[in-house]
């Protein structure tokens, strides 16, 4: 009996797996991903690349991106400009196009010291006070999407990179309590209601860049995971940690350190079982301007190094059953914000300016072809086995 349902669930997941290979017949990065059993292939759109014939050629193909995020239209500068006038026009036409195309949304982000109305930033806050406009906003907004996100960045780059909390209108006013209370609210603002069941409630992240590299930083980052998890706030949960991987040819780790950085926040209890994990903002720039640049120098050999840590970067996420995603902050160098933040700093996309696919592109779509290829045979295998006997 045992193994009649044994072989039945392999049917299932062969058939599952076999319907996710259909899906790869554009071969494109999301479908691989997900015939590499993982559940998507994102990036970053914002309402600037809505009427871009070309861009909106590879961005709506499923194949390629099943995740988007709104790369600026959902903070708090846009939604609520003046306290208490919320304005959703700019994000919902990213969230609309999304929908059309039958890709997920991942929303970003609501509590963060960055891209803050002033009415926020500089207001004299009591902290009652704060805790009502805090409470407000996020409500608002985490009802307005309701389950259409499939993740919520709920608080973003709270920490500086010795690991501490970092300066904020929110950490001064509230202490380090307003990272539960922000939870909170968004998990009462989410809950679909009783029997609506926990599959059907946006995943509540913490979301931070440099985790990656900086062991300090990470450590802050699981503190604030058990912060979460410890707090007093009734409803306070965190369900996952994003990584940004906003990285540096040459400077990205190996793909088992990244996988063992996963793995460490993968072992983490967020308050309601372990939390799961993603790249959330991937690119990797080039700086053509560093020792290494100029000791490479070839573009050659940056472009190649620059694919090999694309790989690295998208192995560890393969390689690690935490993770769920990887979503690059926009696919093509035309739109990066890289150039304008990094001076210079470039070229940090998986498609060029005029979006050809560079190396890096070629790199991940090789990796998840051969991911996809030995789970299925894999499953196939075992299919047999039990079949046989
Ligand atoms: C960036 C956008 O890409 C830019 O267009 C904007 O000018 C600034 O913000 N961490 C984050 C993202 O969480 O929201 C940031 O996005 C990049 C760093």
């Amino acid at each position: 009996m045992a193994r009649v349902s044994l072989a039945l669930a392999l049917i299932f997941n062969l058939v599952s797996g076999a319907t996710a290979q259909n899906q790869t017949k554009g071969d494109g990065l999301h479908s691989l991903m997900v015939a590499a059993g993982k559940l998507y292939f994102g990036t970053a759109m914002e309402t600037n690349n809505l009427d871009d014939a070309a861009y909106q050629v590879i961005a709506s193909n499923k194949n390629e991106f099943g995740m988007i995020t709104p790369e600026n239209s959902q903070k708090w500068e846009v939604t609520e400009p003046t306290q208490g006038e919320f304005s959703f026009t700019q994000a919902d036409q990213v969230a609309a196009r999304a929908k059309a195309n039958g890709q997920l949304l991942r929303c970003h982000t609501l509590t963060w010291h960055s891209q803050l109305p002033s009415f926020v930033s500089t207001g004299a806050w009591t902290p009652e006070m704060l805790t009502a406009v805090l409470t407000a906003h996020l409500t608002t907004v985490v009802q307005h999407y309701g389950g259409q996100c499939y993740a919520w960045d709920v608080v973003n780059e709270a920490l500086n990179e010795d690991g501490s909390l970092r300066e904020s209108v929110f950490l001064t006013t509230l202490g380090p309590d307003y990272i539960p209370l922000s939870f909170a609210v968004a998990a009462r603002a989410s809950d679909p209601g009783p029997g609506a069941g926990a599959a059907n409630r946006p995943k509540l992240y913490y979301n931070d860049f440099n985790l990656e590299t900086n062991p300090a930083k990470a450590e802050g980052a699981a503190a604030i995971v058990r912060l979460v998890r410890d707090s007093q706030i009734p409803d306070a949960r965190v369900d996952g940690v994003g990584l940004q991987a906003h990285l540096t040819v040459s400077q990205t780790p190996s793909r088992a350190d990244l996988a063992a950085i996963l793995r460490g926040f993968a072992a983490l209890d967020g308050g309601a079982g372990r939390v799961e994990v993603a790249y959330t903002e991937l690119d990797i720039a080039i700086d053509r301007g560093t020792a290494t640049a100029a000791a490479h120098n070839q573009t050659q050999d940056l472009e190649e190094q620059q694919a090999a840590e694309y790989a690295a970067v998208v192995g560890s996420c393969l390689d690690v059953d935490a993770c769920v995603g990887v979503t690059v902050w926009q696919f093509t160098d035309k739109y990066s914000w890289v150039p304008a933040t990094f001076p210079g700093k470039g070229e940090a996309c998986l498609f060029t300016e005029n979006f050809g696919k560079k190396k890096a592109y070629e790199s991940v779509l090789t990796l998840l072809r051969e991911a996809a290829r030995s789970r299925m045979s894999l499953i196939g295998r075992r299919l047999r086995y039990l079949c046989h006997y």
